[in-house]
């Protein structure tokens, strides 16, 4: 099995930002266009100060002329206010002095005010978009006398190349003629101008005309003289002529290199396995390419196209096979526990297996990180011989991203689906995309819609990217997505999924995997010849596991295996010591001292502290829950970084153990006096929610009665009013992170007793369970 990874979010080209102020790069004899590619050299001293600023803010500047070539420092009143705003591509220092630019005009810009003169000139500016001309009638007779025009331009000998004049002559739009006459033929400076800051097509078409009236007059004239004379037109210009016919000519012939690339292409597009409509679409493609001019801006981007698209994996696929009793010894080699998960795993499996294609709801892997959601996804690939690619969906929040930009958009691409098939290189490998809680949705689009119409096997057979704009077959992807909560996935795409659950592991569990899994992995990684140079004793390990680690997964936990291999691998490659035994007693000289030892042991059990437990995103915790009263007036402090839910429900615990107060053997004026304070240490962890109502309660009616908290018992449930307790939601995780905190009892509400089956065996026999379903049984059980 092969593994590859997209490594962090592709990047998506975007139109360049505009920013308002530029600096200003002034020409002297050339005025350049948007939609076009040119070159120039820089040597002025301004400009090049220009261009090194805007090198390094964005690589964009304004590009005007100056009124009159001469001038050498063009002061403020020398240059045009209307120019072509520029993105340099490229920027090669010449060995003579100056610095050879290409750049490509993006669109026209007016100066609104020159906001710096020295040491180069900066301005503000606001671009000019034009409109989409519509075609009158008076326009297409404009078209015609300048196509005529041009005719006779190059009958009388102007030099155009081959291409262009092909291209100019099947043109049928007003804009791209005017663009390309302009470019090619030999226009004065005012002329040009006047085109670029005209806004309406009419005009401009008749500028042109005029244009190439003055070049006729001139050409005609040269002929005159030549044919007087009896002397050439400069030789050089002759050959250049030549040699661009000679290029043209080749071209068609498929003789020179050109050619031989478009053939090339050609032979990779019949060989890559498109289905016919597609295929017959790219070489449509192909046609239009070789009958470009080849300086036109759209040449480099339909052989971009054309490269992605030879690139997809059509036709290619891994021979992928499923016998399930492998599958089922992969899985169990690769990973140790996961009953649940491998079995419907296989289940999932055999029902493909059976149908012979990838049918029914997608696989999502929901848990919190380091439960080996990945980890299982790669054993699939390996067990069905498919390849693995995976993708994360973390912060997409727009459709475009999904499914790709329209291809004239500047710098477009397929979107992350085709590009992560494209990178995959077969057309059904395991797809995983990461993070599918956590794709948003906001002003830019949903992308929800267009993940639905990739991942669903009922809709994916034709799939469609804005980029491509034919479709892709994906419906022999196996997509699995992962994430690690459920709430936040779009509904949407909850009820088109098969959700399975990794809740994390016991530190029984942990320990497996450390000493079976994780250990022989590291050594094996760090050149440690296995048992020879390294051993953690089981103590160890488990201090490990207890100390150093808190999650629910074994990320952190096969980290600082990794560190202590890391270590002991210089040690080695140092001298002397070649075999290393680790007792618990040396792990702080390998790790630092352990971070989590206190958490769980407070000691010794005391007044108004109880142990209550939360659930995060990262599996459970177990909190503290302190309470305590001092002088004042009865108010209720609450700090420790509670969100607003579990503020009321501390709101609602002070209430109900006032209204007891009778019960408790308090006096109830007492409240007036005395103000409480109730504290969730470990600012550091998310706390909301009802859940921590009873131990609030435990908490409060421990620091008024004087009575001692056992410390060793955990409880969560939400609290009434009246003191009754109601069902909560996270216990298997808030279990199992008791569980690791060396908690012998947990009190929960009796209506979560059905939770209990989704508890490990072992879990169940260490720990006692309390099932109350009013806080006086709880009080019972947890104070002295
Ligand atoms: N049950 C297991 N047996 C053996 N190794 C495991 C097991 N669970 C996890 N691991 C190992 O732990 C490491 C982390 O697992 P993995 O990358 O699959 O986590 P994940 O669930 O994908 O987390 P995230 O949500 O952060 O992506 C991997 O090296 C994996 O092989
Ligand atoms: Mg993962």
């Amino acid at each position: 099995m092969e593994e590859l990874d997209s490594g962090g979010p592709l990047r998506v080209f975007r139109k360049p930002d505009i920013k308002e102020e530029l600096p200003l790069i002034i020409l002297k004899n050339m005025v350049v266009f948007p939609r076009a590619m040119f070159r120039l050299i820089v040597k002025r001293p301004q400009s090049l100060k220009a261009l090194d600023f805007s090198m390094k803010h964005g690589r964009i500047t304004l590009a005007v002329v100056q009124k009159k070539e001469t001038i050498e420092v063009p002061k403020e009143e020398d240059f045009y206010r209307t120019g072509t705003v520029i993105k340099i591509r490229e920027a090669i220092r010449m060995p003579k002095g100056g610095i050879k630019v290409i750049a490509e005009g993006i669109v026209k810009a007016k100066i609104t005010k020159i906001s710096q003169d020295k040491p180069f000139f900066k301005a503000k500016i606001q671009p000019i978009v034009e409109p989409e001309p519509k075609k009158t009638e008076k326009i297409e007779i404009l078209m015609q006398s300048v196509l005529n025009r041009f005719r006779e331009a190059i009958a009388l000998g102007a030099m155009v190349p081959l291409d262009v004049m092909l291209a100019i002559v099947n043109i049928r739009d007003p804009q791209p003629l005017v663009d390309l006459v302009v470019l090619n033929v030999d226009f004065k400076i005012l002329q040009k101008q006047r085109i670029l800051e005209s806004q309406n097509i009419e005009e401009k078409l008749k500028i042109v005309n005029e244009a190439l009236s003055d070049q006729i007059k001139i050409l005609r004239m040269a002929k005159k003289i030549e044919v007087e004379t009896g002397k050439e037109l400069g030789k050089m210009q002759k050959e250049v002529y030549l040699r661009e016919q000679l290029k043209s000519i080749e071209k068609e012939l498929g003789i020179a290199e050109g050619k031989g690339e478009m053939a090339r292409l050609e032979e990779k597009i019949k060989k890559s396995g498109m289905p016919k409509e597609v295929e017959k679409n790219a070489i449509k493609e192909l046609r239009r390419l070789q009958r470009m001019p080849s300086f036109s801006p759209e040449v480099s981007w339909i052989r971009t196209y054309l490269d992605r698209m030879v690139e997809l994996p059509w036709a290619k696929k891994s021979k992928t096979e499923i016998n399930i009793k492998m599958a089922k010894k992969i899985l169990d080699e690769d990973h140790y526990g996961l009953e649940k998960a491998k079995e419907r795993v296989l289940e999932f499996l055999a029902v493909q297996k059976l149908v012979g294609k990838i049918k029914g709801s997608i696989l999502c892997f929901i848990g919190p990180p380091g439960t080996g959601k990945t980890s299982i996804g790669k054993s699939i690939a390996r067990a069905t011989g498919r390849k693995f690619f995976r993708m994360s969906l973390g912060g997409i929040h727009d459709e475009a991203e999904i499914r790709g930009h329209r291809r004239t958009y500047v710098g477009a691409l397929p979107g992350r689906i085709i590009q992560g098939i494209a990178n995959a290189g077969t057309r059904n490998p395991i797809f995983m995309l990461d993070e599918i809680d956590k794709v948003g949705k906001d002003f830019r689009g949903d992308p929800t819609a267009a993940l639905l119409e990739a991942l669903d096997p009922e809709q994916n057979f034709q799939f469609s990217d804005h980029y491509l704009e034919v479709p892709f077959d994906l419906s022999d992807v196996m997509f699995i997505t992962t994430g690690n909560i459920l709430d936040t996935i779009p509904p949407a795409l909850k009820d088109r999924m098969e959700i399975i659950e990794f809740p994390g592991y016991t530190e029984d569990e942990k320990f497996h995997i450390a000493k079976e899994y994780l250990l022989p992995k590291q050594i094996e990684a760090h050149g440690l010849k296995d048992g020879k140079n390294l051993k953690l004793t089981d103590t160890t390990l488990r201090v490990i596991i207890r100390e150093y680690t808190r999650e629910a997964g074994v990320r952190n936990l096969e980290r600082s295996l990794a560190a202590i291999c890391r270590k002991v691998a210089k040690k080695i490659t140092e001298g002397r010591v070649k075999t290393f035994i680790i007792k618990e007693t040396k792990l702080k000289k390998f790790l630092g001292p352990a971070r989590f030892r206190l958490i769980e042991t407070e000691k010794k059990d005391e007044v108004g502290v109880a142990t209550g437990m939360a659930w995060t995103q990262a599996g459970g915790e177990i909190i503290l829950v302190e309470a305590t009263k001092m002088p004042g007036k009865g108010k209720l402090i609450l700090t420790g970084h509670m969100g607003k839910v579990m503020q009321e429900s501390a709101q609602a615990a002070f209430s109900y153990v006032k209204s007891r107060a009778k019960n408790l053997g308090l006096d109830e004026k007492t409240f007036n006096r005395i103000d409480v304070h109730v504290h969730v240490p470990s600012g550091a962890i998310p706390k909301d929610g009802p859940s921590a109502g009873i131990a609030m309660a435990v908490a409060l009616a421990s620091c008024f009665t004087k009575k001692t908290v056992r410390r060793k018992v955990a409880m969560t449930g939400e609290i009434t009013l009246r003191g009754r307790i109601l069902e909560i939601g996270g216990i298997k995780e808030k279990v199992l992170a008791a569980h690791r905190g060396q908690v012998k009892t947990v009190i929960l509400p009796k209506d979560n007793e059905k939770d209990l089956e989704e508890l490990p065996k072992n879990v169940r026999q260490d720990i006692k369970f309390i099932f109350a379903s009013h806080v006086d049984e709880v009080l019972k059980v947890a104070l002295k």
